[in-house]
């Protein structure tokens, strides 16, 4: 056990000064920052370059996927705000998705991946969609690392940022994760009113967010990425109706409670990231935000007040990060060519 000691008067001094110093940057903190629900997206910061750049490699590398045509950014277009703009998207052998996809665009926001939550960061997440049979058509770790290791370029740069002779599928999802965070959507309009400037928006837009945090969209959609920090249910007030059999978090925990609970999804960037809600039913902002109102709040909105809101959901686009398009590393000749057609008809069909 350790001892209880009473502090000297030096030290008491001592705490004295560093709690008065620490108030004083707490209340200039305070001060700075906008006393709203929604915070300004942080510029990215701590992100290995070179390992990034591995990453951006990878998430555009069609290769790992079975038929070598799909990479990440197939349906999560870095040109398209991170998405397709399809209900589902199109995967191996023309199979559709089973559920909306998200944008990959300040997904390092979100507490945790995926509509269900299933995967805790973006590391856990990226192994996902290469193992999925509909999206880049099942391949396992073994014949993704293996057919890398074909390549001597990547050798060379997995060497360089791991450090090790081997490539393995640990380091794969680690780059494409640190890539992911490098992908953030700052100084949109909205973010620079927060910081002061008041021209930014403009008095309908500004009217759109008081209603926004009036009417309670905040209490759900909120913090940095408005949105991406907690499970809520679909349909509090009125229920969800979908012919998409997907329940939500009720596939991870299987607890009834959990049924039609989803990630509440980030509203950046949403005025580009149509269709929406989980089954990509709702075409519009305008015939999402009337859902949300009906559903989620009980509050049917007049065509006015769903104009001022879709108005200040514009304001959060940001700025996207511009992206040097790279050159992949060739494989060499032990690299086998993908077969896109591999046991369908079409396989045969110069024979
Ligand atoms: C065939 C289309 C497709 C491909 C290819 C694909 N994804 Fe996705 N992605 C989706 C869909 C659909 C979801 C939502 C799945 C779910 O929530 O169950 C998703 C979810 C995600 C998420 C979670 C975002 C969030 O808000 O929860 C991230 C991050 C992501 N994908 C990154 C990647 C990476 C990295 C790759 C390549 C290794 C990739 N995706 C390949 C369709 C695709
Ligand atoms: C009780 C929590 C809650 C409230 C309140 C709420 N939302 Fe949502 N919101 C969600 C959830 C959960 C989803 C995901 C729905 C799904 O799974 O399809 C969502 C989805 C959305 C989407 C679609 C995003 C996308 O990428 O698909 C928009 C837009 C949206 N909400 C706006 C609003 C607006 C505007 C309000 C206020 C009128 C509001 N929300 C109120 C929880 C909430």
């Amino acid at each position: 056990m350790s001892e209880w000691v009473l502090p000297t008067t030096e030290e008491i001094m001592k705490i004295r000064i560093i709690t008065a110093v620490l108030l004083a940057v707490g209340v200039s903190i305070a001060r700075a920052a906008p006393d709203g629900p929604i915070q300004p997206i942080q510029p990215v910061k701590e992100v290995n370059l070179a390992k990034a750049d591995l990453g951006k490699q990878l998430f555009l590398d069609g290769r790992l996927s079975r038929s070598g045509v799909l990479s990440c950014a197939t349906c999560h277009n870095l040109a398209q705000a991170g998405v397709d703009n399809l209900q589902y998207s199109v995967g191996d052998r023309w199979k559709l998705d089973a559920i909306n996809t998200p944008t990959v665009y300040n997904s390092s926001l979100n507490f945790v991946q995926f509509w269900d939550g299933r995967a805790p960061d973006l590391k856990a997440q990226a192994g996902g969609p290469i193992a999925n049979p509909v999206e880049m058509g099942g391949f396992t770790h073994v014949i993704v690392t293996n057919f890398l290791k074909t390549i001597p370029g990547y050798v060379t740069e997995f060497n360089a940022v791991y450090g090790t002779k081997d490539i393995t599928f640990d380091e794969v999802t680690g780059a494409i994760a640190e890539f992911e965070k490098t992908l953030k959507t700052p100084n949109g309009r909205f973010d620079r009113w927060l910081r002061g400037d008041p021209n930014a928006i403009d008095a309908r837009e500004l009217a759109g967010y008081r209603l926004f945090k009036a009417i309670g969209c905040s209490a759900c959609h909120n913090g940095e990425g408005v949105g991406g920090k907690s499970f809520e249910k679909l349909g509090v007030f009125a229920p969800y109706k979908t012919s998409n059999p997907e329940e939500g978090r009720y596939e991870v925990t299987k607890k009834d409670d959990d049924r039609m609970r989803f990630k509440v999804p980030m509203l950046r960037n949403v005025a580009l990231t149509y269709p929406y809600f989980h089954d990509g039913a709702a075409r519009t902002l305008h015939d999402a935000v009337e859902t949300m109102g009906r559903i989620q709040l009980g509050q049917q909105l007049a065509p006015e007040e769903n104009d001022e809101i879709v108005a200040f959901l514009e304001t959060l686009t940001g700025e996207f990060p511009s992206i040097a398009l790279p050159q992949l590393p060739a494989g060499s000749d032990a690299t086998p060519l993908s077969q896109p057609f591999a046991g369908t008809p079409e396989a045969n069909h110069f024979q």
